[in-house]
């Protein structure tokens, strides 16, 4: 039996063609092709600059240190993400402080968040989880009210927006991955997004050995640089990412409808949003049939792949469970045992989603 993957990246003739001219021209480190990526991605969101990274790690760790973010310093984070959203912090010497997210969106609580501001605090770093946008109105507010800076981890959420306006263009920096799940991929890959000037330039001294000019070194920076072959492939991804966003879309509308059980919850969309899903997540309800993992089990065995986004909160994990204690954020911990995320990338047929529907409603 062959089985349904949770993820599959969407790659075409023309990515290849893209990548092979690149080979073929002999300049395969950076050079133009990064360039006009970097624009080409920066129009799209609506930003004056975007820089681009080897991945949305370091596109991370870079936005942070532009920041000024280092030792002494605090940043707040939600506790139920991807582990780079914190080890980033780390990275600068910072501490990541993890407050807790809402149950319906599974992003930042602002409410949480709030609470753990001290005068050590110098940044919130939203996630927009699984492709939607975090409360944006909540913590802008929380960081003009603190005077802290937002920046967005908007690793998931290619092409996802609020208000009309794509997500990437609300914080002072936001951070992207093109990782080969993520809804648009260059393999490995990463870019910065924002509106100021100086910012953008002090991610691209860090990102390149902190070189102002050839051999002329001054901050300590590092080799974070995308080749022009990841770029050929971004260029021609981003062309395609809002077919594909649709077609996750159209996936995810089908599922949403297709469920009769209610022991699964569908994922719930935040209003004024767009949600491009990154991943299709649904919570297990208290008391259904299945637990989590049963229901897991129950699908694999039907041919369904899925995955689970994520089994442990970050501030339990062994790295960081010192810092706050196990028992701290409830709602990520409750999520990490209740949430199990469904095939809706784009190579998901039509048949597939029957496959799926299906075999959900029979087992739970
Ligand atoms: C929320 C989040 N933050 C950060 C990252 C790190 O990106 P990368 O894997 O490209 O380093 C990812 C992706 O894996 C992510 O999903």
């Amino acid at each position: 039996m062959t089985m349904i993957p949770v993820s599959r990246p969407c790659i075409g003739k023309k990515e290849a063609e893209a990548v092979a001219r690149v080979m073929q021209s002999g300049m395969i480190a950076q050079g133009e092709v990064v360039a006009a990526f970097e624009r080409a991605f920066a129009s799209y969101i609506g930003v004056a600059h975007a820089i681009a990274t080897s991945n949305g790690t370091t596109a991370l760790h870079a936005a942070l240190l532009a920041a000024g973010i280092g030792p002494g310093d605090e940043v707040i984070v939600p506790s139920f993400t991807f582990i780079a959203t914190a080890t980033s912090v780390s990275m600068c010497g910072a501490r990541p402080v993890f407050a807790d997210v809402d149950d319906r969106f599974f992003a930042l609580d602002p409410g949480s968040a709030e609470a753990l501001v001290t005068k050590r605090t110098k940044a919130v770093l939203g996630v927009h989880l699984f492709g939607q946008p975090f409360d944006i109105p909540g913590l802008s507010d929380l960081c003009r009210d603190h005077g802290l800076l937002l920046l967005e981890d908007a690793c998931q959420a290619h092409g996802s927006s609020f208000r009309g306006r794509r997500l990437g263009s609300f914080g002072e920096m936001a951070c992207f991955s093109f990782y080969a799940t993520k809804n648009m991929t260059t393999g490995e890959g990463g870019m910065v997004t924002t509106d100021d000037p100086e910012l953008a330039s002090q991610v691209r001294l860090l990102i390149n050995h902190g070189q102002k000019a050839k051999y002329l070194h001054t901050a300590l920076g590092y080799n974070y640089r995308m080749t022009d072959m990841n770029g050929a492939m971004g260029l021609v991804q981003l062309e395609r990412l809002e077919g594909m966003n649709a077609k996750r879309a159209e996936n995810a509308k089908y599922l949403d409808r297709v469920f009769r059980c209610e022991g699964v919850i569908p994922p719930a969309v935040r209003p004024d949003s767009t949600h491009v899903y990154h991943q299709y997540v649904v919570q297990v309800a208290k008391g259904a049939r299945l637990t989590r993992d049963g229901l897991m089990k129950a699908l694999a065995i039907r041919g369904v792949g899925t995955a689970v986004h994520y089994p442990r909160p970050v501030h339990d994990q062994p790295l960081y469970r010192l810092l706050q204690g196990k028992d701290h954020c409830p709602v990520s911990a409750r999520l990490a045992s209740s949430v199990l995320s469904l095939p809706v990338h784009p190579m998901v047929s039509g048949e597939d989603l029957g496959a799926i529907g299906r075999a959900v409603n029979e087992v739970m």
